[in-house]
């Protein structure tokens, strides 16, 4: 959501900062500000609206200490003045923080009422002044911190810094930090993407911990006492530098990407499917444990788990239901349930705060995620990396594919020791897997000469409709988000059986609507009511426009891969960029939008 970086060193501290903010800049991109201390004491502090390239730093940059933040904004509009770091009454201490503050209305009432002035919008405000008070009392600036983080509700990530010492100290309570050390100075970040050009090892920040960074390096306090450091862990492969590619975005790029991140995963776990060799690994219990399983998840990873939930169920005939994150409080939970959360950053708030709601027995959860060093992967019982590479588009692409096929050879390897799943079948679908990068691969050949015609003839167009049947609909679903969040039209998926029933309003003439073609001939008759009433159908089934000659031709639908047409999404994915191209949207940075959703 919002990026935080903070560190210390000989000079350049604020260019340092300021790098890493740009790699951490596609996680909020509404303000950007950075607050530095050179070791003659001068301070530096400068906030935009503009982005974090337009923060200025000297060439030969003297700064020794500097904290810096990249926003979404939640609480307050997008200004300069809203923007953090943010400063105390006397301009001595600064601090940038991550989170939610539940209680900054009341801390601000006895703030302002004991004299504070308070001068931006944002709930984060309090914390620096809650420090300044601290501050008068307390030993160190790390003391400070911990008194003034008793004061709050909520969640924080937060760095602060003095400019009268130079020191930095930092603390986390769900929101992520970490902490690592490079050549160049001592580093503290939301997220370890921002210093991996820097660091290959770095040390997770714990709830209620704090960090002193200054000229001797990284000092740990654990409820307020000098504690040990924590055990250092290896930068993943999922947070090491992005592919550079053919075109100028990063969406473009990863979604080239896809037949190669496909490969990867197939050619790494469908060897350890059969008889449970991938399930084992992860230390599951046996598949007979489970009396069902349950998706959870938001947006796109919502979808990709929909779709692994269905080869359980279709293939095991294991109930699966799958529950939105942020929708599941009154969620009646049963024993023997197998929850995968699915998660490409492992930080949405919404997936953790259920995941905290879930029964403490009875329940195995699997996160599913392209961060194993994330809170979530941290906290379950299993994890699995679905292996996509680091993913900078907002949109997610890659990993929504990532997901889907990591998911399915976990589910598919749970399933092969299970009398439910004939042999018969379960050699079909592992073919099914093995087909499925030729078929990426293919859809993206095919569709780069079709997509841009697609693109001339729906400029207009106001609104889209998507459809699919059975394994079909979770694609539907992702090309309409995709459609949304890119070009800002309003976009709609439905089961197609379901047109009928209300949504067949929307078609008139040109409307488009996005058919992906599972192979179910009751398709056919949605496509002749919508074109009947004129609207224009475009047949999405991977390889072109017509049905995929590659899909198995049998009436035996348990032979059709359990998780549907994955290739269909492609076009998809292609379709969206290249209309928000095509509006002058940047499709790295959609509008409102950020990549990782700290907040509930
Ligand atoms: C859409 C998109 C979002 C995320 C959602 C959950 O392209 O990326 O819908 O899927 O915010 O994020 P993660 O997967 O990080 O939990």
């Amino acid at each position: 959501m919002c990026g935080i970086a903070a560190s210390v060193g000989r000079h350049g501290a604020a260019s340092r900062v300021k790098a890493a903010l740009e790699r951490l800049e596609y996680r909020g991109y509404d303000s950007a500000g950075i607050a530095a201390r050179s070791a003659d004491g001068g301070v530096a502090y400068a906030r935009t609206v503009g982005g974090v390239a337009s923060l200025g730093t000297a060439p030969d940059d003297p700064t020794t200490a500097a904290i810096g933040h990249t926003r979404w904004a939640t609480h307050g509009g997008v200004t300069e003045r809203n923007a953090h770091p943010l400063r105390d009454c006397t301009g001595r201490l600064f601090i940038a923080h991550n989170g939610i503050i539940e209680n900054a209305d009341i801390l601000r009432t006895e703030l302002v009422a004991a004299g504070h002035r308070l001068t931006s919008d944002v709930d984060s405000e309090v914390i620096v002044h809650l420090l300044e008070d601290a501050l008068i009392t307390a030993v160190s600036l790390a003391a400070a911190l911990f008194a003034a983080a008793e004061r709050l509700r909520g969640s924080w990530a937060v760095v602060a810094l003095d400019t009268l010492t130079g020191e930095i100290a930092a603390t986390a309570h769900g929101s992520p930090l970490i902490a690592a050390e490079a050549a160049d100075g001592v580093y503290v970040a939301s997220d370890v993407g921002a210093v991996t050009d820097r660091v290959t090892e770095f040390r997770v920040i714990d709830d209620d911990d704090v960090v002193v960074l200054d000229s001797a390096g990284i000092r740990w306090w654990g409820a307020g006492q000098s504690a040990p450091t924590p055990a250092a862990r290896t930068v993943p492969r999922s947070h090491r530098s992005p592919v550079a590619g053919r075109h100028s975005d990063h969406m473009g790029n990863e979604i080239d990407e896809q037949p190669a991140v496909a490969r990867s995963i197939v050619n790494s776990l469908a060897p350890r499917i059969a008889e449970g060799a991938l399930w084992n690994d992860l230390a599951l219990p046996p598949i007979e444990t489970f009396e069902r399983v349950v998706i959870l998840g938001c947006g796109t990873s919502l979808h990709a788990g929909r779709a692994v939930g269905g080869v359980f169920s279709k293939l095991g005939r294991l109930p699966s239901r799958a529950l939105v994150a942020s929708e599941c409080a009154d969620a009646v939970w049963e024993p023997r349930t197998l929850v995968i959360a699915l998660s490409q950053s492992g930080e949405t708030a919404d997936v953790l705060r259920a995941f905290e709601a879930l029964p403490r027995t009875g329940i195995t959860v699997l996160a599913l995620t392209n961060n194993p060093m994330s809170t979530l992967a941290r906290r379950a019982d299993a994890v699995i990396d679905c292996l996509a590479g680091p993913e900078i588009g907002v949109a997610a692409t890659k990993t929504f594919l990532a997901q889907v096929l990591t998911g399915v050879c976990v589910a598919l390897s749970g399933l092969s020791t299970s009398p439910r799943l004939a042999p018969r079948v379960f050699a079909a679908q592992q073919r099914a897997l093995h087909h499925a990068p030729a078929a990426i691969e293919r859809a993206l050949r095919v569709w780069g000469d079709i997509v841009p015609g697609l693109t001339n003839r729906f400029a207009e167009a106001p609104g889209f409709l998507f459809l699919g049947r059975g394994g079909g609909v979770v694609y539907a679903a992702e090309g309409a988000l995709k459609l949304k969040e890119l070009t800002y039209r309003w976009a709609e998926h439905q089961p197609a059986g379901e047109l009928k029933h209300g949504p067949l309003a929307l078609v008139g003439q040109g409307t488009p609507v996005f058919v992906v073609d599972d192979g179910d001939p009751r398709l056919d008759v949605s496509i002749a009511e919508v074109e009947a009433r004129g609207g224009h159908v475009v047949r999405v089934s991977g390889p072109g426009p017509q049905t995929s000659p590659s899909r198995p031709s049998t009436s035996d639908a348990l032979l059709l891969p359990a998780w549907g047409p994955l290739d269909a999404v492609v076009p998809l994915q292609m379709f969206a960029r290249a209309l928000a191209l095509h509006l002058g949207h940047n499709v790295d940075r959609p509008r409102n939008l950020a990549k990782s959703v700290t907040v509930q």
